[in-house]
């Protein structure tokens, strides 16, 4: 059902890629959408711009399919940190409100928060470490947090609550559903950091109550480095101040060129934080990703699909006694399969230092972060690949 092929995606012929949790391939349909663009700007110079609205109409009209919402509740990006940003400064806080996120989260939802604890005298609380199934633990090896920490920790002055959908460390994936309840029941603001689940697991706005999720279009959407999209919903964009301004921000930019016309009409729909000249070429390419890969085959197939080479990979460590899955197999999983060593083994300093040199023999692709061996193959991978991946941990269990 899925065109695995390597004309599609190149990197196949190079390498078994199972490293989409770090910086992802692009594919080939991104790179053919940017070389087009890319051509026709150095062949017809200024006529490239007339295809500018197009092209950025495509990209969130694209975006807004995949998180099933309208593409006036879309911005293009350049990362998540940027979308982060622009939330964390646009937001009206008052000293005092309170910021709860988890303690060991990736620095592009850390740092915005940080920042307005030195502006604005804004608090920000952290959950606790807990083990897989919610518990507490000392350990400062990341695995996830509790909806009962959680709890505990929201109070009147919690304005906003701030998680990635997966943590890029253990892979540990948010209950969404239970997480926008909460929220929702205590009147306090959910942001997602969708870095490492967009692109692979399925996320629709509508059944959640979330007001805005950032997220990178170069780890699993496959598309080109300098990319990312930002989903807000109406009534929290409302809320945001604006912390850039340009012509783009202006409604009046939409009816022309009137450059000498500064009112400050600002557009209430996405495109107000793409304020001035987008990088064109790399939003058609990220455009071109989400189509030809998430909405061609929808993303509950894309992910059944990374869940099902998953299993061939948890079968194959299953059959050796060195490493492990960190995780579950069902609550809180996620595309990343993070893997440990067992006790009192050869590779059980935690730098897994067989195991990649043996990855590197095999030309696989994957890398370690924070104690884990992090495994991500996506759709396009195939049975072979993931079998070439189990021969190696059996290999390295071996030595
Ligand atoms: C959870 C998470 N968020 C964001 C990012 C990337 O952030 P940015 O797009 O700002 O570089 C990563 C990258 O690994 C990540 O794991």
């Amino acid at each position: 059902m899925f065109d695995k092929s390597d004309a599609r995606f190149p990197i196949k012929s190079r390498e078994v890629f199972v490293n989409h949790c770090g910086i992802g391939p692009t594919c080939r349909a991104a790179v053919d959408a940017e070389i087009k663009i890319a051509q026709q700007h150095v062949t017809e110079g200024t006529t490239v711009a007339n295809g500018y609205d197009a092209v950025l109409a495509d990209l969130r009209s694209a975006a807004a399919e995949l998180i099933g919402t309208v593409e006036t509740n879309m911005s293009f990006m350049r990362n998540t940190s940027e979308g982060m940003n622009l939330i964390a400064n646009g937001f009206p806080w008052q000293a005092g409100d309170q910021i709860i996120t988890y303690r060991y989260e990736y620095p592009s939802n850390m740092f915005p928060w940080v920042l307005q604890c030195q502006n604005h005298g804004v608090d920000l609380v952290l959950l606790d470490n807990t083990t897989w199934d919610g518990q507490p633990t000392d350990s400062t090896t990341p695995i996830g947090w509790s909806l009962d920490d959680l709890e505990r920790k929201l109070t009147p002055k919690t304005r906003m609550v701030t998680l990635s959908h997966v943590q890029f460390s253990s892979g540990f994936a948010a209950d969404l559903r239970a997480l926008s309840d909460l929220c929702e029941d205590r009147g306090v603001l959910l942001v997602i950091d969708a870095a490492q689940s967009l692109g692979c697991m399925p996320v629709n706005v509508d059944d959640y109550k979330i007001a805005a999720i950032a997220w990178s279009g170069w780890k699993w959407m496959l598309g080109p480095i300098g990319t990312g999209l930002l989903y807000t919903s109406p009534e929290f964009r409302e809320r945001l101040q604006l912390t850039m301004a340009g012509f783009n921000s202006m409604a009046h930019s939409l009816l022309g060129s009137d450059y000498l016309d500064y009112t400050w009409e600002p557009i209430t729909d996405g495109r107000v934080f793409e304020y001035s000249t987008e990088p064109l070429t790399l939003a058609a390419g990220l455009a071109a990703s989400i189509r030809d890969n998430f909405l061609q085959y929808g993303p509950v197939a894309v992910f059944e699909e990374v869940t099902r080479l998953q299993t061939i990979l948890r079968e194959g460590l299953a059959a050796q006694d060195t490493y492990m899955t960190a995780g579950p197999a069902d609550a809180h999983r996620s595309g990343i399969l993070s893997v440990t060593t067992r006790p009192d083994v050869a590779d059980a300093d935690g730098s897994m230092k067989l195991l990649i040199a043996e990855f590197r023999r095999r030309n696989i692709r994957a890398t370690v972060r924070c104690g884990y061996l992090r495994l991500g193959p996506h759709y396009y991978n195939t049975d072979d690949e993931m079998r070439t991946v189990v021969e190696a941990i059996h290999n390295a269990a071996g030595r």
